[in-house]
């Protein structure tokens, strides 16, 4: 059975790339998040392709995963990145990142993160408040910078086809400005001397269902750009979806593309892919802890909780669970379920399930992306390893933690 380019089972044993993920857990134990290098390098390959003839450049979402490894194989190819805090731009440089290759969003930018932004000249500001433009202008002046390269991040209004917390661009979201605040910086630039407003910025939601309501957005971004001539640079964000489910089908790349690209002839376009390029070349192992029948229901307790991957209990959102060795025989209905006191922490609901017993190993699939970023040490449990594979060879990319590690800033 194949999953995708890089995971399948081999000899009934789920593999990535070369590698046994068993022959992994055997050396670091579960629960632990494992990547393939090939994967995602095939999946920003081909966004990159699909979006070339627009010569879009591709700025890696590193919320979506900061792994350093990663990080650097994303350098390695050409990436650029999309930061939201002063610790993203640290770590991607870290991972050897050129600052002017970093766009830097967030709602919510302090002076200090602005400050070091300006010092180590990224690329763009995506700027969502008014007077976060004043911090800039100031900063600029007080560290003697070059103008600093903006974007304006537009709310359009429009709601996406969404889980509602992965909407961002109807009119009463948190984030972006809305059309008339934006006319109004850019009708007087001269009032922010040491900005120069180059582009528009624009992010309406994640796993977007279809197109219709980016397009509908971005004509709303084309109806302003065109009274500010000198606007030539249109920065769409992320978005792009990813199959969670196994007979998920989405848009691919190449047509979401082709939808947008007459609206975007002579501007330059800058995309912010997150999920999509590394979602679905991670997953996360855990292993059974316990089965057990009530209630008229199969509980299986395994040792991954929502303090490793929260985005079922966030967003109800479905991973798909496989055991590592492949299994024959009937399947039954289960509920999987983490150790975490909360109810919340249930990984997979109503799943049709081999009979799982302790010990067994199972990996929930398409788990890159907000995995690890999201982690938390709640319940005092240690974050997992992350172990990147790269054809025939694995090595770990961050150990798991201990439990001082846990205690380091308070003891
Ligand atoms: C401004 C912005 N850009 C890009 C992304 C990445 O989104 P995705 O991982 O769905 O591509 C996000 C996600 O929250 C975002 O808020």
């Amino acid at each position: 059975m194949v999953f995708n380019s890089s995971i399948r089972y081999l000899d009934q044993r789920l593999t990535v790339d070369e590698v046994d993920i068993e022959a992994i857990i055997d050396e670091v134990g579960t629960p632990a998040y494992v990547y393939s290098l090939a994967r995602m390098r095939r999946n920003f390959h081909r966004l990159r392709a699909a979006f070339a003839p627009m010569s879009a450049r591709l700025h890696f979402s590193v919320k979506a995963n900061g792994n350093l490894d990663i990080l650097r194989a994303l350098n390695a190819v050409g990436a650029g990145f999309d930061c939201v805090s002063g610790g993203e731009i640290y770590r991607v440089t870290q991972a050897g990142a050129d600052a002017d290759d970093i766009v830097f969003a967030g709602v919510g930018k302090t002076r200090a993160e602005l400050a070091y932004a300006i010092k180590n000249g990224v690329g763009w500001i995506n700027a969502e408040n008014v007077g976060e433009l004043s911090h800039i202008d100031q900063l600029a002046g007080k560290a003697n910078s070059k103008a600093v390269r903006v974007a304006l991040r537009l709310n359009p209004e429009v709601t996406a086809h969404t889980h509602p917390y992965m909407a961002t661009g109807h009119g009463a979201a948190k984030f972006g400005m809305t059309t008339d605040v934006i006319r109004g910086l850019l009708d007087k630039p001269q009032a922010y001397p040491r900005i120069r407003f180059a582009g528009i910025h624009m992010h309406i939601g994640s796993q977007l269902a279809d197109s219709d309501a980016t397009l509908a957005a971005l004509d709303k971004l084309l109806a302003l750009t065109k009274d500010y001539p000198w606007i030539r640079t249109i920065n769409l964000g992320g978005g792009l979806p990813v199959a969670y489910r196994f007979n998920e089908t989405i848009t691919p790349p190449d047509q979401v593309a082709e939808q947008l690209s007459y609206r975007l002839e002579g501007y330059d376009l800058l995309l912010e892919p997150g999920r999509a390029i590394v979602a679905d070349a991670g997953l996360l192992v855990a292993e059974v802890l316990y089965v057990k029948r009530q209630a008229g229901q199969t509980i299986v307790v395994v040792d991954a909780s929502m303090s490793e991957l929260i985005r079922p209990a966030l967003y109800g959102a479905h991973h798909e669970i496989v055991p590592l060795r492949q299994m024959e025989g009937d399947t039954e209905t289960a509920q999987v379920v983490g150790p975490v006191c909360e109810s919340a922490d249930v990984l997979g609901a109503d799943r049709e399930l081999p009979p799982l017993k302790p010990g067994d190993k199972v990996a929930l699939m398409t788990a890159g992306a907000y995995g690890m970023t999201m982690a938390s040490n709640y319940n005092a449990r240690p974050r997992p390893p992350e172990v990147v594979v790269d054809g025939d060879r694995w090595l770990v990319s961050r150990r798991r933690e201990k439990y001082e590690d846990v205690l380091r800033y308070e003891i």
